[in-house]
């Protein structure tokens, strides 16, 4: 019956709500066509990709020529790299598997670097590459690395700074990975509330407030933990330990 899924819940949502959902909805649509558009780029790159190639293997081509058609073809080819990280990161599918966090953090940050650029942040990694392989779903992983390093490139939105991610093992049974900005920091007050569900401090339309509430989530649902520190000057530190199964 309709009216029952009118009147379902007893929560009367408030207009704002509303917006925000709608604005979701809005969103989770548009990324989806977004998808379609990105497939259908696929194409059109490869041809790009072996048409300049061939051109290349041609004799007597002007070194000029030559140049310019490199310079199309590795354009071509970090295009198709990206398309195809994209859809791979957009897909639905559970799969876990072996996962390495310093190559997925490779990838978040090189998706990233344009969210980046245009805030005036720097981006620095301290990788510790003896780290051992994870097991679990790298696009969950892939999740929980965007939406706390969105986080840390808005909180220094106006100002420009400063975003260093580093990773460790920690011991034998865990690795940690951490994120640290130097925006203005989380107000005391607010740090209990960080992670619930619908905090936010943004406007409609740029915040949710699930965003620390589903990582948080994510991370507890594969043995890990997150905790958050305010650093002594500004600037807000995410720390986040994943259990490694053995
Ligand atoms: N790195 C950060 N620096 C300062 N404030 C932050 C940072 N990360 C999160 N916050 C605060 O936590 C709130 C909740 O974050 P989140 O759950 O991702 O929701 P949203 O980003 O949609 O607001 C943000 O609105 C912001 O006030
Ligand atoms: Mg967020």
């Amino acid at each position: 019956m309709i009216e029952s899924t009118v009147s379902n819940s007893d929560e009367a949502i408030s207009a704002d709500l509303l917006r925000q959902l709608a604005y979701n909805e809005k969103m989770a649509e548009l990324g989806k066509i977004s998808a379609g558009v990105v497939h259908e780029l696929n194409a059109p790159l490869s041809v790009i990709i072996s048409a300049s190639q061939m051109i290349m293997r041609e004799n007597g081509v002007p070194e000029a020529v030559l140049e310019m058609i490199a310079r199309i073809s590795s354009e071509a080819q970090r295009l198709s790299q990206l398309t195809r990280g994209l859809l791979n990161f957009s897909s639905h599918d559970a799969t876990i598997g072996e996962v390495d966090l310093n190559l997925t953090i490779d990838f978040i940050l090189n998706f990233l670097t344009y969210e980046a650029a245009r805030r005036g942040v720097v981006v620095l990694r301290q990788l510790d590459f003896s780290l051992p392989t994870l097991l679990l779903d790298s696009n969950l992983l892939k999740q929980i690395l965007l939406n706390i390093i969105m986080n840390a490139l808005q909180a220094m939105e106006e100002s420009g700074g400063k975003l260093l991610v580093e990773t460790a093992a920690t011991s034998s049974d865990s690795v940690r990975f951490t994120i640290s900005d130097n925006g203005p920091g989380i107000p005391p007050e607010s740090i209990d509330r960080i992670f619930d569900r619908y905090y936010t401090t943004k406007k409609p339309g740029e915040g949710t407030g699930l965003g620390l509430f589903v990582t948080k989530n994510l991370v507890e649902s594969m043995g890990g933990g997150i905790t958050l520190l305010n650093r002594v000057g500004g600037g807000t530190t995410f720390s986040v330990s994943l259990p490694l199964r053995k």
